[in-house]
């Protein structure tokens, strides 16, 4: 299963846009019906532009309705164990709770697991937004 998965990832690897960096990511996100969502990394040359593999994924999932994210599988092509970044850890946190499913490829067939919780730790929530509202803290 969770080879399957690094194997989609990795295959995603192909599509990557990279002139700026060099450095391919591909990303594989599995949902609870089963479903795989790819995504790679796509650069731009005013550099803030760019996607994240993650990011790639996460849309293509979430603009079909599919919401309910099992696990995700992340990889370069240096097999390095890439982890997602804050910024995808925190879009993972919209859709994902604690006990989220990361796993980051090492290389053959080993892999480096984490749950998002391990990953973003004490993230920001709707939970904190409807917090603040009750308490009528306006800032
Ligand atoms: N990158 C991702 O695709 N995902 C991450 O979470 C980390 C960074 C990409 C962005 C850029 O194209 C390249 O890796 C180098 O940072
Ligand atoms: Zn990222």
């Amino acid at each position: 299963m969770v080879e399957s998965l690094i194997d989609q990832a990795r295959a995603a690897l192909a599509n990557a846009h990279v002139p700026y960096s060099d450095y391919r990511v591909g990303a594989a996100l599995r949902t609870a019906d089963g479903s795989v969502f790819v995504g790679c990394n796509i650069e731009n040359a005013n550099y803030s532009n760019s996607l994240h593999a993650e990011e790639v994924a996460i849309a293509e999932a979430v603009k079909t309705g599919h919401t309910d994210f099992e696990t995700l599988a992340v990889t370069s092509a240096a097999r390095d164990g890439v982890t997602p970044c804050g910024m995808c850890r925190q879009t993972l946190a919209e859709f994902c709770g604690a006990s989220f499913r990361i796993v980051c490829d090492l290389g053959d067939d080993d892999v480096a697991a984490y749950t998002l919780g391990e990953l973003l730790p004490d993230t920001i929530s709707e939970d904190t937004l409807d917090a603040a509202g009750e308490t009528g803290e306006s800032g």
